[in-house]
């Protein structure tokens, strides 16, 4: 287990630069199988899902080459399509995209279920039905899911829930499909955007994304493309919101404002002291916050992702604010650790209710899922004294570089491996 040790406190000024969005990094390197050539991925963010990818990549046969810092050469003419076990899946939740991915090009894959975060049931029979919606028979063995076809025929799918995992699989599988696919109540969130232009750059004919509805005609051929991967806007979040606590002046930089509007008006409310530029955001701590009110929901809303890391600014506003969760069910986890800190908050099922200011006291608190981790993380740089955050695996799954990036704006925070 990894433990992050932060002495808070400090100061943040500077600038971060923000990586590669991990929700379409985590997506592009599986539908990179589809590709009947190769495929060069840029802007790429160092965190261990992508190292989890890129093992069951070379577990198939795929050749995968970094090329710089940030770039994948990916291969993946020569793939041979074997059984993913639960030991690669249950690393992250994307390993459900080699579900599609696979049918897709080979009509068939045979992929355990996914791990990923316990935040909820988090069910995939969207993604499933989805599947068969095409042609493909669906057979779950224990732990594993079968699935196959004689050949995929594009079909009509409504979503029952917009789910970003279920649509950007259907469309994985849908990319070769004889005929023309409909997704209605599609996801619309920026990474599904991202997917499809990458689809679309090796020669798919993918129409509608960041809509409701999503129109994939089928083609035959898959050619080579390079394509960028999005800033992520979830990271952007975390940075903004540290500048909004501890800064006199931070720079946010490599971000696409337009992604992060919901959070942009709810930190305006806060009176949160921001001016946004074409690409970067500058933040500071200058003026007083005030309680607000977040509910998540699907893009362009609040998203889930960013709802445990405002709950750590909450902790400093005056009055009483309210989180509504409705994506995920177990999406609290961090408040009871912020709890443990001094933080004034009740949970009343899906519905937390957090007092503030309060001064948060440095403490021995564990990571309980990623963004969970984050919204720690800015609590240990709030709080006098040395926190220790236990389980920072989690954290470091999405968050490129955390040590070194928060080291450069000033902070004393140090991983250390138990
Ligand atoms: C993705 C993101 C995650 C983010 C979430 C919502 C990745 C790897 N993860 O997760 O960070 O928090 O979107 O923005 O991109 N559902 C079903 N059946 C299904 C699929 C989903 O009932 O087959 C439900 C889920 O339980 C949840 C809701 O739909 O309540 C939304 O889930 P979904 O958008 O699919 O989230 P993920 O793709 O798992």
């Amino acid at each position: 287990m990894k433990i992050l040790k932060i002495d808070g406190g400090r100061k943040l000024n500077g600038t971060v630069k923000i990586s590669g969005a991990k929700n379409s990094a985590v997506a592009l390197f599986p539908a990179a199988i589809l590709c009947d050539e190769n495929v060069h991925i840029l802007n790429v963010p160092n965190i261990s899902d992508i190292d989890s990818l890129n093992s069951i990549l070379k577990y198939l046969n795929a050749k995968v080459e970094k090329k710089s810092q940030d770039s994948f050469y990916i291969a993946s003419c020569n793939i041979e399509n074997k059984e993913i076990t639960e030991d690669m899946t249950r690393k992250l939740r994307a390993s459900y995209y080699f579900m599609g991915a696979l049918l897709g090009k080979y009509k068939k894959a045979e992929v355990s279920f996914p791990g990923g975060c316990t935040i909820g049931s988090r069910p995939i029979d969207l993604h499933l039905k989805g599947f068969e919606s095409l042609g493909a028979k669906v057979e779950q063995k224990g732990n594993k899911v079968i699935i196959t076809a004689d050949e995929l025929i594009g079909s009509n799918i409504y979503l029952d829930i917009a789910s970003v995992g279920a649509t950007i699989n259907i469309m994985l599988a849908a990319v070769k499909a004889k005929g023309v696919t409909i997704i209605d109540n599609a996801a619309r969130e920026p990474e599904v955007v991202n997917i499809a232009m990458f689809l679309n750059s090796m020669g798919a004919k993918i129409t509608g994304a960041g809509t409701n509805t999503i129109k994939i005609k089928g083609v035959q051929y898959l050619k080579s493309c390079t394509h960028e991967v999005i800033p992520d806007r979830i990271e952007a979040a975390t940075y903004i919101m540290i500048g909004a606590l501890l800064s006199e002046n931070l720079t946010v930089e490599n971000i696409i404002p337009e992604h992060l509007e919901a959070l942009i008006q709810k930190l305006l409310e806060m009176g949160v002291d921001l001016k946004i530029d074409d690409d970067k955001i500058y933040v500071t701590n200058k003026n007083k916050l005030k309680a607000t009110k977040v509910t998540t929901l699907v893009y362009p809303g609040f998203p889930t992702d960013m709802q445990q890391i405002i709950a750590t600014l909450m902790t400093q506003a005056t009055g009483e604010s309210k989180i509504e969760e409705t994506i995920f069910e177990n999406r609290f986890q961090n408040l009871y650790e912020l709890r443990k800190m001094g933080a004034n908050i009740k949970v009343v099922s899906n519905k937390g209710y957090i007092k503030g200011p309060t001064k948060l006291k440095s403490e021995d608190i564990t990571a309980t899922d990623l963004r969970a981790g984050a919204g720690l993380v800015i609590a240990a740089l709030i709080a006098e004294g040395e926190t220790t955050i236990n389980n920072a695996d989690y954290i470091l799954r999405g968050y490129e570089n955390i040590v070194e990036k928060l080291e450069k704006l000033g902070a004393k925070i140090k991983l250390i491996e138990i």
